[in-house]
């Protein structure tokens, strides 16, 4: 692999200057997206529809498109130099990518119950995503990062490690409580109850919000921050999205809970 890399990049500058226009090209594309998300919602699950293509089964699409995310980072990891990954920060903050995607890609779709059909538009885009940002989370951090040598004792890397277990545990807690609303076979939506959803109704959003913003405090680099922004863009909106719909859908929808932020918004 690091041949074909070598074939793609005249040098390791030219790698790393690609990396960082990827992270801006992110950034731009989650701005975008956040235009374009004020009129039409992310089309899968309860927003699913037959305009965006045909449909494929929700246990199949989360994961197809999720495996890029944990295929293209272990393929750098095991077949190229990889020089970086001796480092104990770097060490850590490929843990916590590959501790969230064995999970994401593994295990989650498995355990869905009566998801909607994906649209092919929406499976084909987030397969896109999945490459392009495992190849840049990774390939930055097991081949350029430098981090101080103390760097894991640093405030924003403990807190930043923190922050990612705190928010990964909340989506994987939330998503359980999801999954739990519906007995084999069902396919409707009740009102989710219990941990972070006593108080917002996107807990499992907050929960990867706060995950990739934790990566991107430990990680401190533009790369890891694009991903952060990215995600909040988009989770954000199916957070309000999501609450705005338990609004019009149940009557008794809890009142006091708010779309996104405890007690806030
Ligand atoms: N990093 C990123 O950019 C990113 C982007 C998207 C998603 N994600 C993560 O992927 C995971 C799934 O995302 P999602 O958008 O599919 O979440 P979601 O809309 O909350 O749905 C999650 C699952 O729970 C079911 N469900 C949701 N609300 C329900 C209710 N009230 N009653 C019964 N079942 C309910 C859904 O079924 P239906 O399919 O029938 O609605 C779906 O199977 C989340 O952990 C999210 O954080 C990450």
């Amino acid at each position: 692999m690091d041949t074909f890399l070598q074939h793609l990049f005249s040098s390791q500058e030219e790698e790393l200057y690609i990396l960082d226009c990827l992270s801006y090209l992110m950034i731009f594309m989650a701005l975008v997206t956040f235009l374009a998300l004020l009129v039409e919602n992310v089309p899968y699950g309860r927003y699913s529809d037959r305009k965006f293509g045909f449909p494929v089964s929700a246990r199949v699409a989360w994961f197809i498109q999720e495996l890029p995310a944990l295929v293209v980072p272990l393929a750098l990891v095991l077949w190229t130099s990889a020089s970086k990954t001796v480092h104990l920060p770097n060490q850590l903050l490929l843990t916590m990518y590959f501790c969230h995607y064995i999970q994401r890609s593994l295990i989650y779709p498995f355990l869905i119950r009566g998801g909607k059909p994906t649209p092919f538009a929406s499976f084909a885009l987030a397969f896109v995503f999945c490459i392009y940002n495992g190849y840049l989370q990774v390939r930055y951090l097991s081949h350029y990062a430098e981090f101080p040598s103390d760097w894991v004792t640093h405030p924003c890397f403990i807190s930043g490690t923190c922050l990612w277990l705190f928010g990964w545990i909340i989506n994987i807690h939330s998503d359980h409580i999801l999954r739990n609303l519906r007995a084999p076979g069902e396919t409707g939506y009740k009102i989710p109850r219990g941990g972070m959803f006593l108080y917002i109704s996107g807990a499992n959003f907050l929960g990867e919000i706060l995950e990739w913003a934790g990566f991107a405090l430990a990680g401190h680099s533009i790369h890891s921050v694009a991903f952060a922004f990215f995600t909040c863009i988009i989770l954000s909106s199916r957070a309000v999205a999501h609450h705005k719909w338990y609004l019009t859908k149940f009557e008794d929808y809890p009142k006091s809970r708010k779309a996104l932020i405890p007690f806030v918004f």
